[in-house]
């Protein structure tokens, strides 16, 4: 058998989506592959190998060539200029990036603070707003920041905007939508196109198809 392709796979919110897309393109996924706690899953049937991992860490798997193949999101590739491929919008897990505080309230005058998981996309937006600010950088709950003083705004990601409303929090400005990404390893590119043309042409297929709806 041929050497499988290797598709890494973000664990969490995106991954049910994921996940649903490729069923819907027609490649045959076990019911475990939803509630397993692996972090390999080897789908012999389609020759694939599926990898879990964390979103933010999806490029980087892809971008040594471990991964031949990734989905992730606009965020994470926005946060991370990583050298790989990205060749289809998924239109999975709509979102996008925004900054938020409490209501009613200005920014510092100097140095303003603002939390985020996404330092480089933050300065980015602050930088070309020509506003100085200083960047913390957590790794979620990031709401938590302006509520106890630790941040004046946050810069986040807003899904259904129900963790802003549910902590007092507003939104001030919308900075990017999100969408999740299909992305490719540039050698895998070369050197598997046959397999990796066949498998974005099927997802291609369903994207059109749904956008048609
Ligand atoms: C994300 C994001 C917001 C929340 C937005 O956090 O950072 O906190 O989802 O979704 P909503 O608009 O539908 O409420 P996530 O749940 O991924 O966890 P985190 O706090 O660990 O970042």
């Amino acid at each position: 058998m041929k050497e499988p392709l290797t598709i890494a796979m973000p664990k969490g919110r995106i991954f049910e989506e994921a996940a649903a897309l490729l069923r819907e393109a027609g490649f045959k996924l076990p019911p475990e592959f939803d509630d397993s706690r692996k972090l390999i899953i080897d789908v012999e049937e389609e020759n694939f190998r599926f990898i879990l991992a964390k979103p933010m860490d999806v490029p980087t798997y892809v971008e040594h060539g471990v991964a031949d193949l990734g989905i992730a999101g606009k965020d994470v590739m926005l946060e991370e200029e990583r050298d790989v491929y990205e060749v289809l919008d998924l239109k999975i897990s709509q979102c996008y990036l925004a900054v938020a505080g409490l209501p009613n309230t200005k920014m510092n005058d100097v140095a303003p603070k603002i939390a985020t998981k996404y330092p480089n996309v933050a300065s980015t937006y602050f930088r070309e707003q020509g506003e100085q600010v200083e960047i913390i950088k957590l790794n979620g709950s990031i709401e938590l920041a302006p509520l106890i003083g630790l941040a004046d705004r946050i810069v986040d990601i807003v899904s259904t905007g129900r963790t802003l409303v549910e902590n007092g929090l507003v939104e001030y400005e919308q900075i990017v939508d999100i969408t999740s990404r299909l992305i490719v390893n540039p050698v895998s590119y070369r050197m598997k196109d046959k397999r990796i043309s066949e498998l974005v042409e099927k997802i291609a297929d369903v994207l059109k198809q749904k956008a048609t709806v």
